[in-house]
């Protein structure tokens, strides 16, 4: 018998019975399969290959570049490590929005070859082709809009979204849109907190904020901004629950302190 199979595995069904009990989803990224292991040991709800990896794990200034096969090696070491969480992939930019055929080989490749649960797509009533062709393989999609960073260069800056009245409607339109043609959730980034509060009551699906206040139905953060890895990195949503960045660095200058000093390796740490 497996070891695994007293773990209840979280599900879309399950995220939209959280909402519907009033139950707050947790959300945070992973790209490689330590990180990912821990995250899902400590019992997060979803597990977000994001393409945020672009910037993290590759330092690229935006998450542009990152190819459908990085992130296909990314998502397949995540889902490697997890037995609870529902594990989510980024299409990334380029792999959907030029035609629903090349979007459905996208997000099949992606549940193919890397075993996760469902892929997410930034945008609305403009890929609403594509997220349906999707949908109808039986490949769950969790939308995202508000600030869509594959599109940064339209928006010009990483400013809130949504904060004039023409924007909000637009946003909450495509709330309806998304949910209306099948997503199973909705990533709302970056947009003001009485905006989401309003999305997130006119939706049955949930909604994960980010940047989005405390009115969504969970909250989702880039794993290495909340654990101080990235120190540059400071919006005013981020909270920080480690300061990784200072602790690395210290232990590693200790590390070359022991090497320099000839005190490591010891006695007992040899053979
Ligand atoms: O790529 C990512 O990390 C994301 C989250 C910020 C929602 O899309």
């Amino acid at each position: 018998m497996s070891v695994h199979t007293d773990i209840k595995k979280i599900t879309t069904h399950t995220l939209q019975e959280m909402k519907r009990k009033g139950e707050k989803i947790s959300m945070l990224t992973a790209y490689d399969y330590s990180l990912a292991k821990i995250i899902d040991t400590a019992g997060m709800d979803v597990i977000l290959v994001g393409d945020s990896a672009s910037n993290v794990m590759a330092g690229h200034e935006t998450t542009l570049p990152i190819t459908l096969d990085q992130m296909i090696y990314h998502a397949a070491s995540v889902v490697r490590a997890v037995h609870r969480a529902l594990v989510v992939v980024d299409l990334p930019f380029g792999s959907y929005q030029g035609n629903s055929k090349e979007a459905l080989n996208s997000a099949i490749r992606i549940m193919k070859e890397t075993g996760a649960h469902a892929v997410k797509m930034e945008g609305g009533r403009e890929i609403k082709e594509a997220v349906e062709r999707i949908l109808t393989a039986g490949i769950p999609v969790m939308g995202h809009l508000g600030l869509t960073p594959q599109s940064i260069y339209k928006f010009g800056t990483y400013v809130v979204r949504a904060k004039e009245e023409q924007e909000a409607h637009r946003l909450q339109e495509d709330a309806l849109l998304l949910e209306d043609i099948g997503c199973f959730s909705i990533v709302l980034e970056k947009i003001p907190a009485k905006l989401a509060t309003e999305v997130s009551a006119s939706l049955k699906i949930p909604t994960i904020g980010i940047g989005a206040g405390n009115g969504t139905d969970g909250q989702v953060l880039v794993l290495h901004d909340m654990l101080g890895i990235n120190k540059d990195f400071n919006p005013r949503f981020l909270r920080r629950y480690m300061n990784l960045f200072e602790e690395i660095q210290n232990a590693t200058e200790q590390y070359i302190r022991d090497v320099k000093s000839k005190d490591f390796p010891n006695e007992k740490e040899q053979y």
